[in-house]
């Protein structure tokens, strides 16, 4: 469903160039539990955005359920940002302002959920992240652990068929960071494809797959001891 072929991103300030990936190519299948990992700076983020449909190649494709993203136009890739995939930030990006229900409704403000809908379903999201006492409490009266399980709530009320999640355990302590990786895992079991950027080795062992970028480059890919090895290259 996720086909990166031989993508490049090229930053330009000025006359100062940035290869930030260098020839990166790979597969990822429906329902996969996907991490990646690497050094800082190594690409793992304008790889994350490349997926997102956030940002595009410098060359090379990114080919996504069969349909190069290249060829989409404006509003396609608008619903695919809003019902296929669902992203969650190292900083949360929640609106400071706004109570949790208020946060986790807005991507069916922008996806056409009739009014009456929006509220039951934001309520269910929360209670699915064990949040069903905080509905009303706005970002700054939560936790690090529960502002990212609203982001998760908001990232998953569209549906989408594919999580992608840049480091959202980087700002918690390890107790708050395995509640979020049980949350992903239970979402996996249901299906949901799901890629997860992290530094924390722990954190990438509980998932199946772990690809290591170096300087823009994947240097290996490996399927953990529960699943086939197929597209390893080392
Ligand atoms: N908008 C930008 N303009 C110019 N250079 C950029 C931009 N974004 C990233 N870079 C550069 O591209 C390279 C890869 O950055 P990226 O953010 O993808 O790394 P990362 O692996 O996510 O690092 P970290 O673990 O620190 O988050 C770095 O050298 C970075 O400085
Ligand atoms: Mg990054």
């Amino acid at each position: 469903m996720i086909e990166v072929k031989d993508v490049t991103k090229i930053y330009k300030n000025g006359v100062v160039e940035t290869r930030a990936l260098n020839g990166v190519s790979f597969k990822v299948e429906k329902g996969e539990f996907v991490s990646i990992i690497g050094p800082s700076g190594s690409g793992k983020s304008t790889l994350m955005h490349i997926l997102g449909a956030l940002d595009v190649p410098t060359s090379g494709e990114y080919v996504l359920n069969n349909t190069s993203v290249k060829k989409m136009d404006e509003d396609k890739l608008a619903e695919i940002r809003n019902k296929e995939i669902g992203f969650v930030f190292q900083a949360y990006n929640l609106l400071a302002r706004n109570s949790s229900i208020k946060n986790v409704s807005l991507p069916m403000m922008y996806g056409d959920v009739p009014k009456k809908e929006r509220y039951e379903r934001a309520k269910k999201a929360l209670f699915g992240v064990d949040l069903e006492d905080k509905l009303q409490n706005t970002p700054n009266q939560l936790s690090g652990g529960q502002k990212q399980r609203v982001a998760i709530a908001r990232a998953l009320i569209m549906n989408p068929s594919i999580i992608l999640a840049d480091e959202p355990t980087g700002n918690l302590p390890t107790n708050q960071s395995s509640e979020i990786m049980d949350i992903f895992d239970e979402l996996n079991k249901k299906g949901h494809t799901i890629i997860v950027i992290t530094h924390e080795d722990e954190i990438a062992a509980r998932t199946k797959r772990v690809i290591t970028l170096v300087d823009g480059k994947i240097i290996s890919d490996k399927k953990g001891k529960h699943e086939r090895i197929e597209h390893a290259i080392d």
